[in-house]
């Protein structure tokens, strides 16, 4: 199932209003930056936990299979690390039909590395999209993932390329971990 979020996101914040601002990448947003940025900075955001519970049919799936990507998921007080880049406005254009399959831009804060806080945007697919796929045990989650690919590549590459992205930050992600560690038991010869 797709969810074309464009329109939605063009309405919920007006950007023409600032001359730069920042966004949170928690996921491909690490690792696959295909887009100008003034500044980048590792970050966090407080409250929230990666999942792999939104579905893909435009990237690591197709319409008929989709495949399984990241999204956040509310935790009281946990931070959430990532990646800010400070952008021009123009950006988002392009962030919003990246992310348009049930992805919301959301205002939030974020602590950038050095202390500094600022306000910035982040992308998050709410359970209420009509890609969500939500929970499964991790075993499973793998075995769909291993199965999937798309215009994007292999499913299985957007998990590993985020655990190595977050392990080189010296990040340590349960879920995702845990989903890696499946999926190579479901990739050794
Ligand atoms: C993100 O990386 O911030 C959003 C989810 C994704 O595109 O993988």
């Amino acid at each position: 199932m797709s969810f074309d979020t464009q329109v939605l996101n063009s309405r919920r914040q007006r950007l023409d209003d600032y001359d730069e601002l920042w966004v949170f990448g928690y996921a491909s947003l690490i690792y696959k930056v295909d887009f100008a940025y003034l500044e980048q900075a590792q970050a966090n955001i407080y409250g929230y936990e990666r999942r792999l519970w939104q579905g893909s049919s435009d990237h690591r799936g197709t319409p008929e299979r989709p495949g399984r990507v990241a999204t956040l998921i509310p935790s009281e007080n946990m931070p959430c690390f990532g990646m800010a880049f400070r952008v021009t406005p123009e950006v988002f254009l392009h962030l919003d039909h990246r992310e348009k399959n049930g992805y919301l831009r959301e205002e939030v804060s974020i602590v950038l590395l050095s202390g500094r806080e600022v306000r910035g945007l982040v992308y998050i697919a709410y359970p209420d999209n009509a890609a969500f796929l939500g929970d499964a045990p991790i075993k499973d989650l793998a075995k769909h993932i291993f199965q999937s690919k798309g215009p994007s590549g292999k499913n299985k590459d957007y998990v590993y390329d985020l655990a190595s992205s977050l392990r080189a930050c010296g990040v340590n992600d349960p879920h995702i971990f845990a989903v890696e560690k499946a999926l190579r038991q479901l990739d050794a010869p």
